[in-house]
């Protein structure tokens, strides 16, 4: 290679070097929801801003932990999805940034509220109410009862057909938690859940797992948010979805702004454009049945209906804090998951 063509050489490389940063992801983001419906706003959003996006799946409590992990040099822009208690506890501890949004004045009373109870770090994007599903064929091909309520999941007829999530891990398993301390009472409450321990097959990291395993015949039941149930129905798979007969909670699934963002404006349209209608009304169209933030966005048929659920009064201020999901979960983890089965 003479000198010139080394130069042309050198100058392409620097080129080349220029094009492939100029293609690098310009919003980072980490989605905490299903796979499918994180892909799908990863793939809109780029088609409609020419934003490029780059993109994990983590469920709620570990992306929680990444966040938290990273606060010293932040990777992630924005956090959008999984449950609103970890968001909570993230504004909190200062990890997240205060933004109010032009889009604010379209969305529901309840997706506000969880903004308000942030100091605006912090806000609603969906909601949909806790319960659990199974699989009718494995159910009557081992003459099980149907179970209808929680006091139904630690008889000993379920021994070993029960699957959750870890509570660390992910927020629905934490929902879980948190809503049978409130339904119950503290003591009575652990008392359930080292119960239930006994007829756990597995303990999964993503919440919505268990009922995918359900579906495909590999556990009976599956605690879940009760929307990723009727996924399972819709996709084609035996699975029946149960509201508990003792009441239940649920999520404000929630979206926040990660403090020392490196694209910060970016993350802001983002963020507006994740309380769209147009936005939200195509979360259908992946099989996620979560009910909308937005007003005018088009929620579907198939998403359970929340007034015709026993809703509990989920104190998403107590649940939401620091101090008390880091104790839940310890506590969780010395007094029940170490539990022999
Ligand atoms: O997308 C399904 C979903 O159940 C959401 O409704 C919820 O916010 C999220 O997953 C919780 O996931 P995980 O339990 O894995 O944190």
């Amino acid at each position: 290679m003479n000198r010139f063509t080394l130069g042309i050489a050198l100058t392409s490389a620097v080129l080349l070097g220029g094009t492939a940063l100029t293609h690098a992801a310009n919003l980072v983001l980490y989605c905490a929801a299903d796979e499918a419906w994180c892909q799908q706003i990863k793939t809109t959003f780029e088609a409609e801003t020419g934003i490029t996006v780059d993109m994990t799946r983590k469920s709620s409590g570990e992306t929680y932990a990444q966040v938290r992990a990273e606060a010293s040099n932040p990777k992630g822009d924005v956090w959008w999805g999984g449950t609103g208690d970890p968001h909570l506890q993230a504004a909190e501890e200062g990890l997240t940034e205060e933004y109010v949004s032009p889009m604010r004045g379209e969305l529901h009373p309840w997706a506000i509220s969880q903004a308000e109870a942030a100091g605006n770090r912090t806000i609603g994007v969906y909601s949909g109410a806790l319960g659990f599903g199974y699989n009718k064929e494995l159910l009557a091909k081992n003459n099980m009862p149907e179970p209808k309520c929680w006091a139904d999941l630690i008889k000993p007829e379920y021994k070993g057909q029960v699957q959750m999530a870890n509570p660390n891990s992910s927020g629905t398993a934490y929902t879980m938690l948190a809503t049978i301390v409130q339904l119950m009472g503290e003591d009575a409450g652990f008392d359930y859940m080292k119960a239930l321990h006994k007829n756990i097959n597995q303990y999964t990291k993503s919440g919505s797992a268990p009922i995918k395993a359900a579906g495909l015949g590999e556990t009976t039941i599956g605690i879940v948010f009760m929307h990723d149930a009727v996924a399972q129905t819709a996709a084609g798979f035996p699975v029946v979805t149960v509201a508990p007969c003792e009441g239940t909670g649920y999520e404000i699934g929630s979206m926040s702004l990660i403090k020392g963002a490196r694209n910060p404006e970016e993350a802001k349209k983002f963020y507006d454009w994740a309380l769209t209608a147009a936005m939200q009304s195509r979360a259908q169209e992946v099989k996620s049945f979560q009910l909308p933030s937005n007003k005018s966005a088009t929620g579907s048929p198939l998403s359970p209906d929340l007034s015709t659920i026993k809703l509990i009064e989920y104190d998403f201020k107590k649940y939401g804090s620091s101090d008390e999901r880091k104790r839940l979960l310890q506590k969780w983890d010395t007094e029940v998951s170490t539990l022999p089965q």
